[in-house]
């Protein structure tokens, strides 16, 4: 396995939502890092968006202000992909989720970039082994999926495409911890990778009680964070299924399973609402509608009480690190 403590310089190209809160992790951490991106506004942002993210930690007391200054200190924009390309031993790009553009820009990067450079993905949805074929060496590219907010969420999928070499995964995985993430090995490169999976298995159900008005939005969602949910920082879904006992499980299944939502499309409820720009909170109405008020006190609720959640269970993430 490659020395982890050779790896002090990340690139993260892509300068966008993503990939300007994954350069604060590493910049956080003490990692030097480089970030480019094509559109030279996105990337002139990176330090105000980085200072504004710290607000929250700021204010929780979970940093101080050197704090700021030094993860600051620690991220160059670069000037150009060439520029970018030579000097971190790992760029994770966090470009378009587009998978022709990402293929361009993976020629693009084995140009400039040296053959053991690794490489990793912050695809969502597209296949690692699919976006591999635009690259030479390809048993140095995995995928590593930061969840939004990067800085703030602790998981982060380390994702094994067909050709990725096994010392370089678990040398990614040795770094995403020493980077303070809560890193998962995804062992084979499937559609939705794990947490997508899990996700939307509950928002398919979730939507279609929605479509059949069995309860309105407010009190689906109630259900969740009230409910089953307000466990899930401590207790996952196969340790619940091992508390409750398996022979209960398997009676509840056999009972329920056939009334659960099991379509293979979208819901006709969302495509309609799609198809009348109800799309969130974008156009001001989902689900829900939105002011511009009540999204901004959303989000800097959600990363006040996830901020609060991490920092009173980090001592149980770590030791769920075995
Ligand atoms: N938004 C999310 O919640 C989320 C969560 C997990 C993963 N992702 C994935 O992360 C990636 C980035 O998503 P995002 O939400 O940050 O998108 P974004 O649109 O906010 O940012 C993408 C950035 O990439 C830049 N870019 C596009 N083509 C480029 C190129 N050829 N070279 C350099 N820069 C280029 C754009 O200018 C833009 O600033 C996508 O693959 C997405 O699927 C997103």
């Amino acid at each position: 396995m490659m020395n982890i403590n050779e790896i002090n310089h990340i690139g993260v190209l892509g300068a966008g939502l993503m990939g300007h809160g994954i350069a604060q992790v590493f910049a956080r951490a003490g990692f030097n890092v480089s970030i480019f991106d094509a559109d030279a506004a996105a990337l002139a942002k990176v330090k105000d968006r980085v200072a504004a993210n710290f607000d929250v930690f700021i204010r929780l007391n979970l940093a101080g202000a050197q704090d700021r200054e030094n993860c600051l200190a620690n991220i160059t924009a670069a000037q150009d992909m060439q520029n970018f390309c030579n000097g971190p031993q790992l760029i994770i790009e966090a470009i378009s989720e587009n998978i022709s553009v990402k293929k361009t820009v993976y020629a693009e990067i084995e140009k400039h970039a040296p053959p053991d450079t690794i490489l990793t993905s912050n695809t969502s949805a597209l296949s690692i082994t699919e976006i591999s074929e635009a690259l030479k060496f390809k048993t140095r590219f995995l995928g590593t999926h930061f969840w939004n907010p990067p800085h703030i969420i602790p998981c982060v999928e380390i994702i094994k495409g067909a050709s990725t070499d096994d010392e370089i995964f678990e040398t990614v995985y040795a770094l995403m911890e020493k980077a303070g993430k809560v890193p998962v090995r995804v062992l084979k490169d499937i559609p939705g990778f794990l947490g997508n999976r899990l996700q939307h298995a509950m928002m398919r159900e979730a939507i279609s009680l929605r479509e059949n008005n069995i309860a309105s939005a407010e009190d689906i969602d109630k259900v969740v964070k009230y409910s089953f949910g307000i466990r899930l920082p401590f207790i996952g879904p196969l340790e619940t299924a091992d508390l409750a006992g398996l022979d209960l499980l398997q009676n509840i299944q056999q009972y329920l399973f056939p009334y659960l939502e099991s379509s293979a499309e979208p819901s006709p409820l969302l495509t309609a609402l799609v198809a009348r720009r109800a799309t969130g909170v974008k156009a001001g109405e989902g689900f829900y509608n939105w002011t511009p008020e009540k999204i901004g006190d959303m989000i800097q609720k959600r990363d006040t009480v996830l901020l609060r959640i991490i920092n009173e269970i980090i001592g149980d993430v770590k030791s769920d690190q075995r």
